[in-house]
Formats: structure tokens, C-alpha cells, sequence
């Protein structure tokens, strides 16, 4: 059984809870938030037998084997690292930290400490995406030219008021950084290594720190050009969270509001999975999807030694890495 401490008892801890509900071999055992009413809540919701506003109580618990993170994205790394130095496993949604240079030092602290450190990417598990991923895998799109990705979402003033973290550089980053990570991650885990970067970005509506909207282009050091449109000022509602893959024997684009629902399946070549392209939709009830609860079942069985983890550090701070280059070739490098 696999003892689980969370911490951060906010809007996406919901989804660890009930992912962690659905495995027979974990628990949480106990929860963390600098608000007690929160940390109550969720402990008296989901039956966890403690909770706290101490972190530290937490990890001195010597029953608990790994620490789920779902703090403000620029406290992950603070978090993780002292999760390690108490020889816990780590779990930390996405981003891993605001800054490449915390996100090193927390994947050098989990090394050090001889501790896993997973970062949750779930949309990568979306079935949509696994099965792009096969063909892709099996060589299918010939030499990849385009990948391209849109993010037409809807994030009103009052999202952003909601919590003092949300639209500041220090703890959350723009519109890239949140709303887009998956869909940057999505672009570098199909384009690769990257050579170029050029952006803009503009703080258009929204009253943040952070940018609500932008543009980068990117090309890879195989050739293929990528690009991210992202906006969080979509009228009235989320229209799109998509990625089109443009490649000499094959095109695919997967749509919905989150990489759910392949729309275009074409290859040049036929395997016996095509059938199933239509099948592989989904109708998450929002744009975080079901992937938490197969994030989980890997990240058991990686522990257990029968998977490797769909996203560890070194795969977590790829896109972070992409995303650093998005922002210094903006005008939002003042922050
Ligand atoms: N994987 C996904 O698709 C996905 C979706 C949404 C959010 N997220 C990520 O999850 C993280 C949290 O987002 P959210 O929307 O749940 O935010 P939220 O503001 O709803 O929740 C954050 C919680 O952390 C608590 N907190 C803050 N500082 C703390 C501290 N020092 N110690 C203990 N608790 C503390 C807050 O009180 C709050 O309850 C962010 O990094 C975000 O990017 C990921």
C-alpha cells in the first residue's frame, strides 16, 4: 500500500483525491493547507484520518512514502525539496517550479535523497494522445513538418482574484506557464529537441502580471516548425485545446477543449488500431480530463518497479526549459 501526504488542499486536489481513491494499493493518509478550513474540508470529504496546517508534521510522519504537491505552481520546488530531505517521494503537478534553475535544484535534492520525483502531465495519457503517440512511435508521420497547437480558452477577472498567486510571475506565470503547459509540453514531447524560439506575448485584457495572450513560433533541430496560440480571453467559453501533427505520410489533429477527441486520422500506411481513432474520444467534464487517475497507476507501479514513469523530473523540465525560452524572447522578460 502506498501511504500518499498531500499538499495543498485547492481546485486540482480534488482530482489527486479521487484518482488516489480509485487504486486499490494507495491511500492518503494525511493532508496539508495553509488554511485550515480547507485541509478539514478535504480530510472530513474524501475520509483522510489527519490533516494539518504544518507542513513539516506532515513529512515527519514516518508512515508516509510520497508527497502529492498541488500548491502554487512557484512553491513546488520549496515543497518537493523538503518532501525529499524527509526521504519522501515526490509527486508535483505541473509546472514543476516557475524558474529552470529551482526546477534543477529540486530534481539534484530528489537524486541526493535517492527519491523519485514524478511530474503530473496527465493530458500525455489522454487515450486521444496515446494513440497518436503509438503511431508516432512506430514512425508513421514520415518526417514531421508542422505541429501546431491552439489554446483558446476562457479565464474571466474573477478566475485570477480567486487566489493572490494567480497572473504573478513569482508563483504562476502567464497564460504559457498555466493555462498552456500541457499543450507546450504536448509540442516538444512530438517535436523534440528545439532550435529556435520567437514569441510575443501581450497582457491584452486580464489585470495580472502575466501575459493572457501569445504567439510563439519554434523551430526544431529536426527541421519541423511548431507553433502555440494561446489566450485566456476566448468569448464566451472555451472553444479549443487542440494539436495538429503535419508530417510527410501522415496527418493528425486532436481537438475538444483538451487534446480529447481526435478529429483528423489520416496516415499513408494502415495498422489494425485505425479502427479505433474514433473510439479513443473522451467527454472530460472539465479541461483537466481523467489522465489523474492513470497519472497515479503509473506512478504506483513505477514505485513498485513494474513501469517506468511517464513523466519524471528530467521529462517535467523539458517543457519548463521551452517555456523559459518562450518568455525571454518576449517583451514579458521584465519580470
Ligand atoms: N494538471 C493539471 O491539469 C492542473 C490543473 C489545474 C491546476 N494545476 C496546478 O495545480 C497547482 C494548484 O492549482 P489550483 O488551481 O488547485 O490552486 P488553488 O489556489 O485552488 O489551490 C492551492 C492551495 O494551496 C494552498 N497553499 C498555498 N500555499 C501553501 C503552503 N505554503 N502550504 C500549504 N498549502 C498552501 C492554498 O491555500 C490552496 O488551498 C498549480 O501549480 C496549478 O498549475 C494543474
Amino acid at each position: 500500500m502506498l501511504n500518499i501526504g498531500l499538499i495543498g488542499c485547492g481546485r486540482i486536489s480534488n482530482n489527486h483525491f479521487q484518482a488516489i481513491a480509485q487504486q486499490q494499493d494507495a491511500q492518503v493518509l494525511a493532508c496539508c493547507d495553509i488554511d485550515e478550513e480547507r485541509a478539514r474540508e478535504a480530510a472530513d470529504k474524501y475520509n483522510i484520518l489527519s490533516w494539518t496546517v504544518n507542513y513539516e508534521e506532515m513529512l515527519n510522519n514516518p508512515n508516509i512514502d510520497l508527497i502529492s504537491i498541488c500548491t502554487p505552481s512557484g512553491l513546488h520546488p520549496e515543497h518537493g525539496i523538503r518532501a525529499a530531505q524527509a526521504g519522501k517521494h515526490v509527486l508535483t503537478e505541473k509546472p514543476m517550479a516557475c524558474r529552470l534553475n529551482e526546477a534543477d535544484e529540486l530534481i539534484r535534492v530528489c537524486e541526493e535523497a535517492g527519491v523519485k520525483l514524478f511530474v503530473v502531465l496527465q493530458n500525455r495519457l489522454n487515450p486521444s494522445i496515446q494513440l497518436v503517440r503509438r503511431a508516432f512511435e512506430e514512425g508513421r508521420f514520415g518526417q514531421i513538418y508542422m505541429i501546431t497547437s491552439n489554446v483558446f480558452w476562457t479565464r474571466p477577472q474573477d478566475y485570477y482574484d480567486m487566489a493572490p498567486w494567480r497572473g504573478t510571475w513569482a508563483l504562476d506565470g502567464g497564460a504559457f506557464m498555466n493555462q498552456a503547459s500541457h499543450y507546450v509540453d504536448m509540442v516538444q514531447w512530438f517535436g523534440g529537441p528545439v532550435e529556435e524560439v520567437k514569441s510575443i506575448t501581450a497582457t491584452l485584457a486580464r489585470n495580472i502580471e502575466t501575459e493572457d495572450s501569445g504567439s510563439v513560433i519554434i523551430r526544431f533541430q529536426s527541421g519541423a516548425i511548431g507553433s502555440i496560440n494561446v489566450t485566456t480571453l476566448t468569448y464566451p467559453q472555451n472553444l479549443e485545446g487542440s494539436i495538429t501533427i503535419l508530417g510527410e505520410k501522415g496527418t493528425v489533429r486532436v481537438a475538444g477543449n483538451s487534446m480529447n477527441k481526435i478529429i483528423q486520422w489520416d496516415f499513408a500506411d494502415t495498422r489494425n488500431y485505425d479502427a479505433k481513432w474514433e473510439e479513443s474520444s473522451t467527454n472530460p467534464n472539465s479541461v483537466y480530463g481523467f489522465g489523474h487517475i492513470g497519472y497515479y497507476r503509473n506512478v504506483i507501479d513505477s514505485l513498485q518497479g513494474k513501469d517506468t514513469p511517464s513523466s519524471d523530473g528530467l521529462e517535467g523540465r523539458k517543457s519548463l526549459r521551452l517555456l523559459e525560452q518562450i518568455y525571454r524572447y518576449t517583451k514579458a522578460d521584465k519580470h
